[in-house]
């Protein structure tokens, strides 16, 4: 527990009001944890304000007595970038939820940074449209939270990440200035791209309050695929990954609506199955899966089908409605919690150039036979589309990083990034010096104390507490 300075306590209690200023340990518990379980700090306390003008009280009398802040959206964050470390002030965005009709004519959703995925992908559909940005985290995950890391997900493939649907963002300063840049204007180069800027900066740069996101329409038509693949052993590297990116590219070329291209390996396969107690899987002894999503404004079937007579393609389930589905994609989205279920997960979410990410899944493998306790598991799925494969491991205790160090050097010598979509939180911002050259670093920090002078947005989260 670390207590707060009083005067600062009747402060913030007179800015969101004595329900929202929580001090108590047994009321700041939840927000001290990361959702993994491996991640947990103290705080001196946490503070829920209504809107942006309270966001910016809160941080203005934080930065008068240098009281460092952690900004919190949903907690669904998997690199510890969202949860204080020692003794940092929870600022939890949830209650600025405020949503307005989507503007048809503009394509735009304006959201307050607390309001939840599902929630703003449910007012996109009654109007017609979509996000283009999905994950599974949807009914927790806040849309600040999501811009803050750069969210990316299933429909990277077609839709980008969150940089790519962001078309404007409100945002508080250290010293609780508000820039809004919510014109949504489509050409707009008055100066830096301070949204752009604020994408992926972990909270570190300024409090994201409210986003504008960019909409498509809704497609006529969606069909999921469940695709049981054998082995591409003619191919180097990983036999299950090799085929999931030879049969991948192929959908890629004939299939011009492909939203999602999800792999799932025989242990994430298995494990799945008996922790949601899906049935067997299409192709039960496969050498990997994937569920591939198409969505056009005529029926793709007979595209997709076309597609999916290729040489590697065993078995599929398909459908096309919302119920059927879902319960395909629950062999992919049900992975993150079955790997919890097995304990504390280290998770290592890392990307490579498509061409190389089957040598790196057979070199990791070689790795971890020689190096993880007979005990540990490693479970391997992803965003095969995007080059994305996110690496589980269970046993390690939580704050033993050696194999974490094995995955991330091994990740670099096959020149891929070590992070692709979570970030670099607390998890990796030892790693920041090998994976970005030291003139990158030095340009990074000169942005963080540009925005952040006194260093009391987010410490210890990208950069060490030092630099
Ligand atoms: C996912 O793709 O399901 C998310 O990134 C969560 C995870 O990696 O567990
Ligand atoms: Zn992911």
């Amino acid at each position: 527990v670390a207590t707060i300075d009083p005067r600062l306590g009747r402060e913030l209690t007179a800015i969101v009001g004595e329900a929202h200023c929580l001090l108590e340990p047994e009321l700041t518990a939840p927000y001290c944890t990361d959702w993994t379980g491996r991640f947990r700090g103290k705080t001196t306390g946490v503070v829920r304000p209504a809107d942006t003008a309270e966001v910016a009280a809160v941080l203005t009398a934080c930065g008068r007595v240098g009281q460092p802040v952690v900004p919190q959206g949903g907690n669904t964050g998997l690199v510890g970038g969202g949860v204080p470390r020692d003794g940092e002030l929870v600022l939890s965005l949830r209650r600025l939820h405020s949503l307005a009709e989507p503007d048809g004519e503009a394509g735009v959703l304006q959201a307050g940074a607390g309001t939840t995925l599902a929630a703003a992908q449910a007012a996109a559909a009654a109007a017609g449209f979509e996000l283009g940005i999905d994950l599974a985290a949807r009914d927790s995950a806040t849309l600040g939270g999501m811009v803050a890391t750069n969210a990316g997900g299933i429909h990277v493939l077609r839709h980008g990440p969150m940089r790519a649907r962001l078309a404007g963002v409100e945002a508080v300063s250290a010293d609780g200035q508000i820039v809004r840049r919510m014109d949504g204007l489509v050409k707009d180069n008055v100066g830096y791209d301070l949204t752009g800027l604020l994408v992926g900066s972990e909270g570190t740069l300024a409090v994201v309050t409210e986003v504008l996101l960019r909409l498509v329409p809704t497609p006529e038509r969606r069909i999921t695929a469940l695709v049981g693949l054998a082995g591409a052993t003619e191919h180097e590297g990983q036999p299950g990954v090799a085929a999931a990116v030879t049969v991948t590219a192929a959908l890629r070329r004939h299939l011009p609506g492909l939203e999602a291209a999800e792999l799932i390996l025989p242990a994430g396969m298995e494990l799945v199955c008996r922790h949601a107690g899906l049935p067997r899987p299409p192709a039960p002894e496969a050498a990997a899966w994937l569920v591939i999503e198409v969505a056009d404004s005529r029926d793709p079937t007979e595209e997709m089908a076309a597609a999916l007579e290729h040489p590697l393609v065993l078995d599929a389930a398909v459908a096309d409605s919302e119920g059927p589905r879902s319960r395909l994609w629950a062999y992919r989205e049900r992975h993150t919690e079955a790997i919890s279920s097995l304990g504390v997960p280290h998770k290592l979410d890392v990307a490579f150039p498509l061409g190389r990410l089957a040598a790196f899944a057979a070199a990791l493998e070689v790795e971890l036979a020689r190096a993880a306790p007979p005990e540990s598991h490693l479970i391997c799925f992803g965003h095969v589309g995007d080059g994305n494969l996110h690496v589980n491991l269970v046993g390690p205790a939580p704050e033993d990083t050696r194999l974490d160090d094995l995955v991330l050097r091994l990740t670099l010598a096959h020149g891929g990034s070590i992070s692709a979509e979570h970030g670099i939180g607390q998890a990796k911002r030892a790693w920041l010096h090998q994976a970005r050259s030291a003139a990158d670093v030095a340009w990074m920090q000169r942005v963080k104390g540009a925005f952040d002078p006194d260093g009391l947005l987010n410490p210890g989260v990208l950069f060490d507490r030092s630099t």
